[in-house]
């Protein structure tokens, strides 16, 4: 199973504690079974190379797109990688089956506490924040994975996160 993660934080290097944890964690597994990249840092000026992102599609099983939660979505740059390279003719429509059996999945990190995620006061599930995901994934014949969450990801401290590393490696190595 070859896995794409595609990492969209906008400042992976300089401004990120969680991502940056579960992408250093993730680059650091064995064998090439794990491609790992930093959207952002690919695409400064938010000219997505949709050729290149194509192909990489085509040449895993497994793709999750790991974020941190902004206002209940994800930073920009992932719906601009949706709206481009998510193409009619090659996603959906007219003989477009590229992700047709794949896997796609996410990996998010939220500010708040898995207890702020619940259906109390008008509030939301995960699985209801990330249902645009879920869609996309069905919409494109792919098989919508189980998605890895990260809580408080502001206030983890650096066992936290090297605990939560060693999940999204349990996780990739499924
Ligand atoms: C613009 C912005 C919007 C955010 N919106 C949410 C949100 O809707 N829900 C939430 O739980 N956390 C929210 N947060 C907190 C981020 O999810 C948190 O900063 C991030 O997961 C930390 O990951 P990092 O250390 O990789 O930056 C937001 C943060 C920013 C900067």
């Amino acid at each position: 199973m070859k896995t794409l993660v595609l990492v969209f934080h906008p400042d992976l290097k300089n401004r990120s504690n969680a991502n940056a944890a579960l992408a250093k964690a993730a680059s650091a597994m064995p064998g090439d079974a794990v491609t790992v990249r930093d959207e952002y840092a690919l695409y400064p000026d938010g000219r997505i190379d949709v050729a290149a992102e194509q192909r990489l599609v085509e040449e895993h099983d497994r793709i999750v797109l790991q974020f941190p939660l902004y206002w209940y979505s994800a930073p920009a740059l992932l719906k601009e990688w949706e709206d481009q390279v998510l193409a009619y003719g090659w996603a959906y429509g007219d003989g477009g089956e590229a992700l047709n059996g794949k896997e796609l999945t996410v990996a998010l990190t939220a500010g708040g506490p898995a207890s702020e995620y619940q259906h109390d006061d008008g509030g939301a599930t995960i699985d209801e924040v990330l249902a645009p995901y879920r869609m996309t994934a069905r919409y494109t014949h792919a098989v919508w994975g189980e998605p890895f969450t990260v809580f408080r990801s502001m206030e983890l401290a650096d066992d936290e996160l090297a605990a939560a590393g060693e999940a999204y490696r349990a996780f990739l190595g499924r």
